[in-house]
């Protein structure tokens, strides 16, 4: 299949590429913004499935061009993801969140594209009960404004089936760890800040339950909806075992072999949600689909990966990894590469 990714240079995009490049010809649609990084795509950058082109996912001149006619499929992940961010300022994402999936439904819609994978987040759930987990029965509610935009650009792909017929599949997902993960979110910011025995910052009392799922478990997920997911559905995919942020940071700790005393208690999070949890059975039933990957297993390797890569946590920490075109060829191609 040709698929038409976007957002392909961040956390999860990256990933999904690595995965896809083998079977499938892959076009990768990014703004880069801060969350983008060229380096999370070093191992497919050269290979002859893949081309990147860097564009806007709200311009849709520039996505039309972009986008080949009959295309099989757009995997659409560009989104703004950080909740601190959309506190601060939501009006980014209601403009790449809302707006932009709109328009990628539209081009899409228009260059008669074969399948639309809506990438989504088991936050469009808001605050579960203690002992409630997300599907397809769950009411939305969405607490922060990075979910609310979420949740309503769920509202256009679903407007989208119902209205053009669109064959458009939705995934979501809980709280994503790996390697290449901006260190702006829980679990890299703080394997980073242990490594280098800086304390870690625990938002208000820290008992916030939160579903940790790898990322390449999620993305053979992404594959499997891709590929064999029923046109209309919403897909869940969890890890299985939600966990206190506590309890998470503890067992980093033990696994890095640093003191707990790091964990610094911070003021909480605005509106902070106590607990997320999903319920992927509706996944395993139809796809055969479930984690593989055990917590601990991954966060072991996960905390490994981030010890051996301090030069890319440094470059992103510092802002350098926005220059990947002058370091990879020099300044004139760089300017080249980038009109
Ligand atoms: P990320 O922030 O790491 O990457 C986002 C990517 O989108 C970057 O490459 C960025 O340059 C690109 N982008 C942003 N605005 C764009 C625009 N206007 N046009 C084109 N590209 C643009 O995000 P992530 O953590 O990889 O998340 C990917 C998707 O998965 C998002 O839709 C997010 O809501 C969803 N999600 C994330 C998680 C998680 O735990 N990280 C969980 C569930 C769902
Ligand atoms: O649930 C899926 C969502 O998971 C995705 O849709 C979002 O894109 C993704 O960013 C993530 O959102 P969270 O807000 O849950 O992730 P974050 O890593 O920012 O925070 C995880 C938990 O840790 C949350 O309860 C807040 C807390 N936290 C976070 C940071 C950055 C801290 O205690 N300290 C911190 O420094």
């Amino acid at each position: 299949m040709t698929l038409f990714v976007t957002g392909g240079a961040g956390f999860i995009g990256s990933e999904f590429i690595r995965q896809a490049i083998a079977r499938h010809r892959v076009i990768n649609f990014d703004k880069l913004t801060y969350a983008g990084n060229l380096e999370n795509l070093d191992a497919v950058a050269a290979h002859p499935n893949y081309s990147l082109v860097t564009g806007d996912v709200c311009d849709a001149a520039a996505v039309a061009e972009a986008l080949p006619e009959n295309c099989d499929a757009v995997v659409h992940f560009a989104a703004e993801s950080h909740v601190d961010r959309s506190i601060l300022s939501a009006e980014e994402f209601v403009r790449t969140n809302v707006v932009g999936t709109q328009v990628m439904l539209d081009v899409a819609r228009h260059r008669k594209v074969k399948r639309f994978l809506h990438i989504s987040t088991d936050e469009v759930g808001g605050d579960m009960d203690p002992d409630g987990w997300l599907n397809n029965a769950s009411p939305l509610r969405p607490s922060s404004p990075y979910a609310a935009s979420k949740t309503a650009a769920e509202h256009f792909v679903r407007a989208a089936v119902h209205t053009f017929g669109t064959d458009a599949v939705i995934t979501r997902t809980s709280n994503n760890y790996g390697p290449y993960q901006f260190p702006e979110k829980l679990l890299p910011l703080a394997i980073s800040n242990a490594v280098e025995n800086r304390p870690i910052p625990v938002y208000g009392d820290g008992m916030q339950v939160r579903d940790w799922i790898h990322v390449a478990d999620n993305c053979r997920a992404l594959l499997m909806v891709l590929e064999k997911g029923r046109a209309g559905a919403t897909y869940h995919m969890g890890g299985g075992n939600p966990l206190p942020n506590l309890a998470v940071l503890k067992l980093l700790l033990k696994i890095l072999d640093r003191p707990e005393s790091l964990l610094t208690s911070v003021t909480d999070r605005l509106g902070h949600d106590r607990r997320y949890a999903v319920d992927f059975s509706d996944t395993t039933a139809e796809l055969g689909w479930k984690p593989e990957i055990s917590f601990e297993e991954g966060l072991r390797a996960t905390a490994e990966w981030y010890r051996g890569n301090v030069e890319w946590v440094r470059r992103c920490r510092s802002g350098e990894y926005r220059n990947y075109y002058e370091r990879m060829y020099g300044e004139r191609e760089a300017t080249a590469k980038k009109i």
